[in-house]
């Protein structure tokens, strides 16, 4: 949702911050800032609405900040307009306190009018500000309130969800960090520490990093730090080892993050799947799962919850646990699911999914689901994560980061992991070895079959250039393809603004077929599956009344060239494996109709990477 670093060290702050704030840009970019500590003992701010290039732009024409200590930020606004006056670093009015927030704070209307009650002015229109100036308010180390003090204070006034860093130039080697609900990172450095929202601003810096867990409160100095929670109960320090490696986050010879990661699938599948399938025993080895494999196999229900392009992996995902371990499953938005009182009877199984493992609606509902009896599970793309952390097991995808904000390779990564949990559990419940086995097999082709229909993006860029001008698309797909039909307008939506909707193939006809005018391009996924015929028939319907339907089929398939204005060949795969392989082209179909409309694929307008608030 936004992008935060910090720097206490010996260094110069302002390389480190603006270096952090472009790794991070991806998790939000209306507007940037910094504040550092200068050598005159004054909190210096700078900040610019758009991109950190315009912040890096202003500081170099104002000289430069010097300090070695400061916080920065990259904003996605929620309260308050994009603007510079919106911009984080925040202040205080009197103290020089600087905070930078990732999150929501809830009651700020009522704390505003408390803080104006006490004569506060205020120049911004965000909740952000309310907590600076609330620290400044609590703030008095005459009477023994540091720093430390004052962030833990107001932190127990405060509702809603925070991940923040403030400095103070009556302290100035000092920094307090907590958090609540959202990411926040500590890197351990030599003598130095870098705080961010997540690893990849800090494995230039550091292999290791404290996590923070909600209510926790951290006080960095460069002799060391102290954990406590917003009550001051000192805590022990969680440290973890940093995997990341700087070379999985460089652009590389791409020209974007998407294309990168689209093309990274076979190999990110292949390294998902290694050391998981286990063919001559016919069976899943998940040793994240292991500890829980009997309650699995005895559960009643599993409930897959998720937003986005997790919840069309989740919607595979339900179809893959009934089709493969005859259990009843359902699939729901998080965001409805944690609201509308669920019922959780006994052996439910809850499992989120999720690629950032910090996704507010997600993670409240794995919370609720939990707290009525519900074994939890996580399948989750970043080690470490909350999520992660959150869950009784889970079974990572193991993909790698995924900077690109339209997901790709974590969506085939999820449903890959969503596959071999229902192979694990069909195995401890009704499936032979031999059937197991023959599904691993077809399983490990997966990765060359991507690579094929990577091999057509030349002609999905050229069917893309026919059609992008056309300002309302439909996906259509049936069964295991629906989800991906899903996915598909998605992916189109989110990064070339072109409206585009999908549904079940069939559900057309009860509505939305009233969409469809002279040349409206809709997508079917029409590989050779169970429902082949059927789609023939939907196709049909929408050639009679003028649509252009762009068809991804099966390749051999010659009857779907006389029905499609334009086809996108796949192998053939069988049905339940299917939409690892139909989702490439409509990835690569989004990624060629943003660039074709000139927009920012890695950053589109509006988005972020990881959704931290409600
Ligand atoms: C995916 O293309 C979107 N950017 C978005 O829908 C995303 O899938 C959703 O916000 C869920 O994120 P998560 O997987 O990190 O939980
Ligand atoms: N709610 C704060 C604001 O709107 C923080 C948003 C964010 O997480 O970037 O400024």
């Amino acid at each position: 949702m936004c992008g935060i670093i910090a720097y206490i060290g010996s260094k110069r702050a302002e390389s480190i911050l603006l270096e952090g704030l472009k790794r991070l840009e991806y998790r939000g970019y209306d507007s940037a800032g910094v504040a550092v500590i200068e050598p005159d003992g004054h909190q210096h701010v700078c900040r610019a609405v758009g991109r950190v290039a315009n912040l890096e732009s202003k500081l170099e024409a104002a000289g430069g900040f010097k300090g070695s200590v400061g916080i920065a930020h990259t904003r996605w606004a929620t309260h308050g307009g994009v603007t510079e006056a919106n911009a984080h670093p925040h202040t205080d009015d009197q103290l020089g306190i600087a905070l930078v927030h990732n999150g929501i704070i809830e009651n700020y209307a009522s704390l505003r009018t408390y803080l104006k009650e006490q004569g506060h002015v205020f120049t911004s229109e965000t909740d952000t500000e309310v907590l600076a100036m609330l620290i400044g308010e609590l703030y008095d180390p005459e009477q023994g309130v540091d720093l430390e003090k004052a962030v833990q204070a107001a932190l127990r006034e405060v509702t809603g969800a925070y991940a923040i860093v403030v400095t103070c130039e009556r302290e100035p080697g000092v920094m307090v960090c907590a958090r609540k609900g959202s990411p926040l990172l500590i890197g351990i450095g030599a003598g130095e520490y870098i705080v961010a929202s997540d690893a990849s601003a800090i494995i230039a810096h550091a292999t290791q990093a404290i996590t923070l867990d909600d209510y926790n409160v951290v006080k960095i100095t460069r002799e060391g730090f102290r954990t406590s929670t917003v009550d001051d109960v000192e805590l022990s320090p969680k440290v973890m080892k940093l995997e990341l490696e700087l070379g999985e986050i460089e652009l590389g010879a791409f020209s974007h993050y998407m294309l990168k990661e689209i093309y990274e699938q076979p190999n990110s599948l292949r390294l998902c799947m290694k050391g998981r399938l286990d063919k001559r025993e016919g069976t899943v080895v998940l040793g994240g799962l292991e500890e829980f494999s009997k309650e699995l196999v005895r559960s009643k229900r599993v409930i897959l919850t998720a937003q986005g392009t997790a919840l069309h992996a989740a919607m595979i995902g339900e179809y893959l646990l009934e089709d493969f371990a005859k259990i009843p499953c359902e699939c729901e938005y998080a965001s409805e699911f944690r609201y509308r009182n669920p019922i959780i009877e006994e052996g439910s199984v809850v499992l989120a999914v999720s690629q950032s493992g910090e996704t507010a609606d997600t993670l409240a509902a794995l919370r609720e689901a939990k707290s009525r009896g519900a074994l939890s599970l996580g399948v989750i793309n970043v080690v470490g994560s909350t999520i992660a952390r959150d869950t009784d097991a889970g079974v990572y995808l193991r993909v790698g980061p995924e900077i690109g904000v339209a997901s790709t390779k974590a969506f085939t990564g999820q449903v890959m992991v969503l596959t071999m949990i229902a192979l694990f559990m069909a195995r401890r419940r009704f499936m032979s070895p031999e059937a197991s086995a023959r599904v691993m097999a077809q399983l490990e082709q997966i990765p060359d079959l991507i690579e094929r229909v990577l091999d057509t993006n030349d002609q999905i860029r050229k069917v893309t250039e026919k059609h992008v001008e056309r300002d309302n698309w439909l996906f259509l797909g049936r069964g295991y393809n629906y989800p991906t039909a899903l996915e598909g307008a998605l992916k189109l939506k989110e990064i070339s603004y072109i409206h585009a909707e999908g549904m079940p193939a069939a559900e057309m006809k009860h509505g939305p077929i009233a969409l469809i005018d002279d040349g409206m391009p809709v997508v079917f996924i029409a590989n050779q599956g169970p429902q082949y015929d059927k789609v023939l028939n939907n196709i049909e319907e929408v050639r009679s009344r003028g649509g252009h339907v762009i068809a991804v089929a099966t390749e051999g398939d010659k009857q779907i060239e006389s029905l499609a204005e334009d086809v996108l060949y796949v192998p053939d795969v069988p049905e339940a494996l299917s939409p690892l392989v139909t989702v490439v082209p409509l990835q690569l179909l989004a990624y060629h109709a943003a660039i074709l409309r000139g927009h920012d694929v890695d950053k589109p307008r509006n988005l972020a990477k990881s959704v931290t608030v409600e």
